[in-house]
């Protein structure tokens, strides 16, 4: 046996006895960045690499200035007429490192989602922000000495939202378009590029609005027939976009509120097979009138509604969890499976109105009958309650971001404003398994719809059978919900052997916008559960 050889089991030993005593439940934590000088409060990988954070513009200094001589000047901010504190930044994924960039209008509680060209789009927030558009095209951050080119937000002067929207969900539609969905006070949806019609009301939300609100940040998932699932409250209907009507009336889900401020949460499971089914969970949430009462030790929910958005008749599915939970992120794994994380066990959403964080994550192992799908996870050390975000990394980590249930930033108050970024790691990238992670040596960057074509592989140990290749979408996290958040199995060939531990597999691309709208998707290679680092691949008509 070789030195290294050596020298690396042992390594690898005294790890496996190292998460052996530190960590019994599966997964791990590590903290990747001690001070990014904001709380995220919404937080979007882009396909270059870095990962957009964005807070709020009227809540004082941060503790991140701006680069020399770049100060906001606002005569109409509450707090810093001129404010030379950044409010967003640009966390760079190799480096680790935090660039602050300059976001002039307010974002709080604001919606986004990347359009075709890999462009975030970011609509809406509050008082100068109420109706404003801004755009973020990445860059590659490693171009040393030039500053003044790297990228940045541009707030978008000759066009601006028909209403304002404060609390709405975007999501982006098979032309490549973004629809934008309803908001405080505005039960009605708009699209970017503008559409002639402007505002369209949309009188659902105003029906599931309650004396708590419970409609903001509705679960937006588009189906793979085209139409929108839209659930606000504890009621979902199927929606049709382009005639703005209502398709199907799904029925009540059980268990209380589960929108804002009730901070449940909701993914679409992943699309696979011929794409004509899709399924949608929604899980925890607060007990109706904890928002509306204050009642910061009202014990959450703990159940979960499953439902085939597609089907001729669509029942929910209940499920309990094995935490209550409110202000869960649910992250679809490449893998298919779900992890919800972050939060708290009791109260609601809003400023200073949750106890009882909680730390352990969960697996939703979709595939599992029902009583065997969860399975509880590592706990971390941070609580991550109001304010908070979870994204799905391209290298198969789960980005953990802010929590700030104060008003401005508070380091003295029961749950600090958190600077700390972490990561969580699933068990399917433990060094045990690192035989199994495919490694891709050939994929195009660039897929028509429909289109058939090659991705190639390495694996360390056999592969019989299939070897998946499921594509991400870079969704917007914020508010415990994923705006755009979709994951695509696409359908594939048996891993052929070509030469040692090298595979080919035949993949076709999704066959429309409907399964997958337009854009830069992370596409991983997905061997016996164990998911290869993502490549991005640029999906285009
Ligand atoms: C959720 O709420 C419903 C209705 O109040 C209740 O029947 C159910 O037991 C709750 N489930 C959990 C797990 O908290």
């Amino acid at each position: 046996m070789s030195t290294t050889s050596r020298d690396w089991k042992l390594l690898t030993f005294i790890l496996f006895m190292f998460i052996r005593t530190h960590a019994d439940l599966p997964g791990s934590w590590e903290l990747l960045v001690p001070d990014a000088g904001i709380a995220s409060m919404h937080t979007a990988v882009t396909h270059t690499n870095t990962v957009i954070l964005l807070d709020r513009t009227n809540i004082g200094p941060s503790r991140k200035l701006l680069p020399p001589h770049r100060c906001r000047h606002d005569p109409n901010d509450p707090v810093l007429k001129v404010d030379c504190y950044a409010h967003s930044a640009l966390l760079d994924l190799t480096t680790n490192s935090i660039r602050p960039l300059m976001i002039l209008t307010d974002t709080w509680c604001s919606s986004g989602q990347f359009l075709p060209d890999g462009t975030l789009l970011s609509t809406g927030g509050d008082l100068d922000g109420f109706t404003k558009i801004r755009k973020f095209t990445p860059c590659t951050e490693s171009t040393p000495n030039s500053a003044s080119s790297l990228c940045d937000w541009q707030e978008l002067e000759d066009i601006q939202l028909s209403q304002g929207r404060w609390y709405a969900t975007n999501q982006i539609l098979p032309d490549g378009s973004i629809i934008i969905i309803g908001g405080r006070a505005s039960p009605s949806v708009e699209f970017y590029p503008p559409r002639k019609t402007g505002a369209v009301n949309f009188p659902f939300l105003n029906e599931v609005e309650d004396n708590q609100m419970d409609n903001l940040y509705p679960y937006v998932h588009l189906l793979p027939n085209g139409h929108l699932f839209i659930f606000a409250n504890n009621k979902a209907v199927m929606y049709d976009y382009n005639s703005h009507s209502i398709v199907k009336n799904y029925p009540v889900l059980e268990g209380g509120p589960r929108s804002y401020p009730s901070a449940g949460s909701s993914a679409m499971l992943a699309l696979a097979g011929d794409y004509s089914s899709a399924t949608v969970v929604v899980c925890g949430g607060a007990k109706y009138g904890a928002y509306l009462h204050r009642t910061t030790d009202s014990p959450a929910n703990g159940s979960c509604g499953r439902i085939e958005a597609t089907g001729p008749d669509p029942v929910w599915e209940m499920e309990d969890m094995p935490f209550a939970r409110i202000m869960g992120d649910m992250v679809v794994l490449p893998t298919g499976d779900v992890v919800i994380i972050n939060g708290a066990q009791a109260g609601t959403q809003g400023f200073e109105l949750a106890s009882n964080p909680c730390l352990n994550p969960v697996l939703y192992r979709p595939d599992q009958p029902v009583g065997l799908r969860f399975m509880t996870l590592n706990p971390g050390v941070v609580p991550r309650m109001y304010h908070s975000t979870a994204n799905l990394l391209p290298d198969g980590r789960i980005l953990i971001a802010g929590s700030n249930p104060h008003y401005f930033y508070n380091f003295k108050r029961a749950f600090p404003t958190e600077l700390r970024i972490e990561s969580f790691s699933p068990e399917y990238l433990s060094a045990d398994k690192a035989n199994l992670r495919p490694v891709f040596v050939e994929l195009p960057e660039k897929v028509a719809y429909g289109a058939a074509f090659d991705a190639v592989v390495t694996v360390e140990l056999p592969v019989v059978g299939v070897v998946e290749v499921n594509m991400a979408s870079a969704p917007f996290a914020t508010h415990s919900f994923s705006q755009g958040q979709r994951l695509v199995k696409l359908s594939v060939t048996s891993a052929i052997p070509e030469g040692p531990g090298r595979y080919r597999i035949g993949c076709v691309a999704p066959p429309d916008g409907r399964v997958a709208p337009p854009g830069y998707y992370m596409v991983f290679a997905v061997n016996q559960g164990v998911p290869s680092i993502a490549q991005w691949v640029h999906l285009a008509s």
